[in-house]
């Protein structure tokens, strides 16, 4: 891979480039069509990063359809699909990783210690290999998209970072390969995420702006489901990630739900509303 994008790069080749942990759905094919658009070399890697999956987490079940994604990525004109091996993308005991000593503290990072840093090292990773000059992450994975963010700020990665917007099933659920795992019931009751999302969102635009008040309606409607377990529900500011009190310059709602074994996440950019 490296090899091919040193040598696109003397060509003078624009490399885009969209990571994914594959079993591919909307969200990931809006990403790609963002980069389409931006570059004149299209990579996409599907890779289930060991690294970023705790202990107790889904690495084994983490849903998987090679041929499916294959043919997808065909569709969306990606060039060139990197798919490596566990075995290959890592030597035999690695001892540098890379970890974001701020932003992964809250949110999923308190949720999932050793997640953020299994993420950076792949990407930071993925991006010696594939050496982009754009890369495409999604916001629903808001607090990923910043640590990558900071990550390429602090360590000088010679790659533009674009957020692509959350794209989210008709009835309003956001799109995750996860989504897979719900029951039928777990996934009608899913919807308490949008639901908690959009009463904040209103009682915001409805001048709103205590997050405590925002955090009480939404804990609310999510309360009501019996199969939903708040993992974390935050307002947080969009630059820090840190708790904000008063939501009077904008900030970002961040949430996860477990529904029955699966963990959930969305959120909202308030000054968006
Ligand atoms: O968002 C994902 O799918 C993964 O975290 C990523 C960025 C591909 C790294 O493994």
């Amino acid at each position: 891979m490296q090899r091919r994008a040193l040598a696109l790069k003397r060509e003078g080749r624009v490399i885009g480039f969209v990571p994914t942990m594959g079993f591919l759905h909307e969200g990931h094919l809006s990403l790609m069509r963002i980069a389409r658009e931006r570059c004149d070399l299209l990579v996409a890697s599907i890779f289930v990063n060991p690294a970023q999956f705790g202990p107790n987490e889904d690495l084994e079940a983490y849903p998987r359809d090679f041929e499916r994604d294959q043919a997808l990525c065909e569709k969306e004109g990606v060039d060139i699909l990197f798919f490596p091996e566990a075995g290959t993308m890592y030597a035999e005991n690695p001892s540098v990783w890379i970890d974001e000593e701020s932003l992964s503290t809250v949110l999923c990072g308190a949720a999932r210690p050793g997640h953020f840093r299994g993420v950076c090292t792949v990407v930071a990773k993925l991006f010696n290999l594939v050496l982009p000059d754009i890369a495409v992450f999604g916001e629903k994975d808001a607090q990923q998209l910043r640590i990558i963010e900071r990550m390429v700020r602090d360590l000088d990665f010679p790659v533009k970072i674009i957020r692509g917007p959350i794209v989210r099933e008709a009835d309003g659920l956001a799109m995750s390969s996860r989504n897979k795992y719900l029951s039928v019931q777990e996934r009608q009751d899913a919807l308490c995420l949008r639901r908690a999302l959009e009463t904040a969102s209103e009682l915001y635009r409805n001048g709103e702006r205590q997050a405590d008040a925002l955090l009480g309606a939404m804990l609310e409607i999510i309360e009501a489901v019996p199969s939903a377990e708040v993992d974390y529900l935050e307002i947080v500011d969009d630059g820090t990630l840190q708790p904000i009190v008063n939501v009077d310059n904008g900030a970002l709602i961040a949430l996860a739900v477990r529904m029955g074994s699966t963990r959930l996440i969305d959120n909202e950019g308030l000054e968006n509303v």
